[in-house]
């Protein structure tokens, strides 16, 4: 396999010190790692592992010390060339494991590339890591069972490789998986590293002993602190110079986090006779004018004798595809491989997907149809006379309170998920932000617009409202409220820093709406007449309103009873009119007022949830 055209690199951090809220979880920490090499890091849970992959791809801010790529202080440009695969697999649930492999493709890889050859790429990735058989398969989540989890591993790591990143960051890729699957996704990261001139760095719990002989290097942290960093092979030989000797048949790995587990005055030991080695290897290596410390460990490529029976990898005829795209493919190092419009048009295509199965799940088509038969008996054919005027206000609010709430609770239900993943991908540079929240209206907007559509349309006819001229009307206003509703619900769950905060807030938030509608509460204060006009429910109940009662008939007070009209009992009145009804429920401004008012509210609702997601995401860090 030709793997010339891939450039060596030694990545290296020296001196790592870490704060989080004020406590040291990093002290001091060095390693380095080159092309052809994995290095691992292990350590007991808690000891800044994945704080020490965080800040070599540069998502946790490091005090002091530097990190290097071929001797150049790492910047964005040379972050460019890291891939990193989370601890945690965060995927959009109801997209197939291909369809996230050609999301990726499209976003990642640059746009010169010809669309044949990202997809045979990706063919060539599934092939490599073994996942043919559930390409079609749906991801999944926690309540629709989809890709196992070593397979969503896999697909994490495929994600990555996509993009054919010169330095691989993996985070407890073998966690949650079984001994023999480990070992054989641990095999192909070795492999990858070794015949397409990688760098791997690989932070493991326990690995096998198997596994543990595959590394070149191991760093073995202890409490954030450096407790070993060398050729793997090398480790128990340090170990015993100061009698702490691993049995034969013992896993060296367990053997080593036993040790720095076991109990304070050993790790005390440990600890000092590493810092007391090091600084004497710096001496002996400052005496000999090389003041890199680092250096001095040569790259150590081997072992590479292992034996592996299903290792496609290595068969370079099988993976000639593969050598195509890897050496030719590298990320240009502009800010964002594809353009906007590649961007916009993906993310809308991914977000139609998850969403669409989201809002037009089976439970949102039932539930509202059972509603729909419910609100379509009650209000059954009522008679068009002013006795019903009442009872027709009533379904109308029910509706848009109805249609108002769902899309609002949809909105913050699906944020935190879509929030953790948007996180993930803006930090590793896979679109803007613009992008996603254009991809997101536009996608979202049709949706939410159509989920009404059959509720309305059966309970207006059966309810006997008003014609087909407002029929059309009311559709529009109730779906507009609806997707107004949905960008309060949107702005709502991206300024609230917890989900509870989210729904707690956004009840109290549509509790007010709905008090002040101007529908239940006829006869306000006045002192708060002015507060209709902070409830998002008002403008479209005004405005329907206006379309089924603005051109009722006079009803004769002689009729009617005060009680049912109070007009009549005001300013010796003989008739009441169209305009008295609607000034009742606080409808005084015309029709156009409350439209626009609408439009322009749904509009600035989508502009704001785009500066609180930008401020957002800017404020916050993987952890
Ligand atoms: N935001 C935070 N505030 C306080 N402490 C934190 C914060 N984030 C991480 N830590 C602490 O930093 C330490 C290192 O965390 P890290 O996730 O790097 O550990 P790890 O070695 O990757 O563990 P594991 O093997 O369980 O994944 C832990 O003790 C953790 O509690
Ligand atoms: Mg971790």
């Amino acid at each position: 396999m030709d793997t010339e055209k891939s450039e060596d690199y030694k990545l290296s951090f020296q001196d790592i010190n870490i704060f989080i809220n004020k406590t040291q979880i990093l002290h001091n920490v060095c390693g380095v790692v080159h092309s052809k090499e994995v290095l691992a890091v292990m350590g007991p849970s808690g000891s800044g592992k994945t704080t020490m992959l965080n800040a070599i791809a540069g998502r946790e801010a490091v005090k002091s010390g530097e990190i290097t790529i071929n001797d150049q202080r790492i910047n964005k440009q040379l972050r460019r060339k890291i891939g990193y695969v989370l601890q945690q697999d965060l995927f959009y649930s109801n997209l197939t494991l291909w369809e996230t492999l050609y999301f990726t493709a499209m976003l990642h890889i640059p746009e010169k590339v010809p669309k044949p050859d990202k997809l045979r790429r990706i063919d060539a990735i599934i092939e490599t890591l073994d996942l043919e058989k559930c390409r079609k398969t749906l991801i999944g989540s926690p309540f629709t069972h989809g890709l196992s989890g070593g397979e969503k591993k896999r697909l994490s790591i495929a994600c990555e490789l996509l993009t054919n990143p010169d330095i691989m960051l993996l985070d407890e890729p073998t966690s949650g998986l079984d001994s023999s699957t480990a070992y054989s996704l641990m095999v192909q990261v070795k492999r990858y590293a070794e015949m397409y001139n990688k760098a791997v760095i690989v932070t493991i719990h326990q690995p096998s002993s198997q596994i543990f002989h595959m590394f070149n290097t191991l760093l073995l942290l202890a409490d954030g602190h450096v407790a070993f960093f060398g050729k793997a092979d090398s480790a128990l030989t340090f170990f015993e110079e100061f009698n702490f000797v691993c049995e034969p048949h013992f896993n060296p790995a367990d053997f080593l986090l036993e040790l720095v587990k076991k109990d304070e005055a050993t790790k005390e030991i440990i600890l000092e006779y590493w810092k007391a080695k090091s600084s004497s290897n710096n001496k002996e290596l400052s005496n000999s004018n090389n003041s890199d410390s680092l250096d001095n460990l040569e790259p150590v490529h081997g072992p590479s004798s292992i034996n592996v029976q299903h290792n496609k990898i290595l068969d370079p005829d099988q993976n000639k595809d593969i050598d195509k795209f890897s050496n030719g493919n590298h990320l240009s190092d502009v800010r964002w491989q594809s353009s906007f419009w590649t961007q916009l048009k993906m993310l809308t295509w991914r977000n139609f997907k998850e969403s669409r199965s989201r809002i037009l799940s089976k439970y949102v088509i039932g539930s509202s149809m059972f509603l729909a038969i419910t609100t379509a008996l009650i209000w059954f054919q009522m008679e068009r006379s002013y006795k019903t005027i009442g009872d027709r206000m009533g379904w109308i609010f029910i509706i848009l309170a109805r249609w108002g709430f769902v899309p609002m609770l949809d909105a913050i239900f699906s944020f935190p998920l879509e929030n953790t993943i948007l996180l993930k991908e803006r930090a590793a540079g896979s679109y803007r932000l613009s992008a996603y929240y254009l991809a997101k209206t536009i996608s979202e907007i049709p949706l939410t617009a159509f989920v009404p559509l059959a509720f309305v349309t059966i309970t207006y006819w059966a309810a006997g409202m008003k014609g087909v001229v407002e029929y059309i009307g009311t559709m529009l206003l109730i779906s507009m409220s609806s997707i107004n509703a949905q960008g309060f619900g949107f702005v709502l769950g991206a300024s609230m820093s917890n989900f509870e905060m989210a729904l707690t807030y956004s009840n109290a938030f549509m509790m007010i709406s709905i008090l002040f509608s101007g529908f239940y509460i006829q006869r306000f204060p006045p002192w708060l007449v002015w507060s209709r006009y902070l409830s998002l429910l008002h403008y479209p109940f005004a405005a329907v309103s206006i379309l089924e009662f603005a051109d009722t008939p006079q009803i004769p007070c002689a009729n009617v009873t005060v009680t049912q009209f109070p007009q009549c009992g005001k300013n010796d009145t003989d008739f009441v009119t169209a305009k008295m009804i609607l000034e009742d429920v606080q409808v005084t401004l015309p029709i156009y007022c409350y439209i626009c008012t609408l439009i322009i509210m749904t509009i600035l609702v989508r502009i704001l949830g785009y500066f609180v997601l930008r401020l957002k995401t800017r404020q916050k860090h993987l952890s």
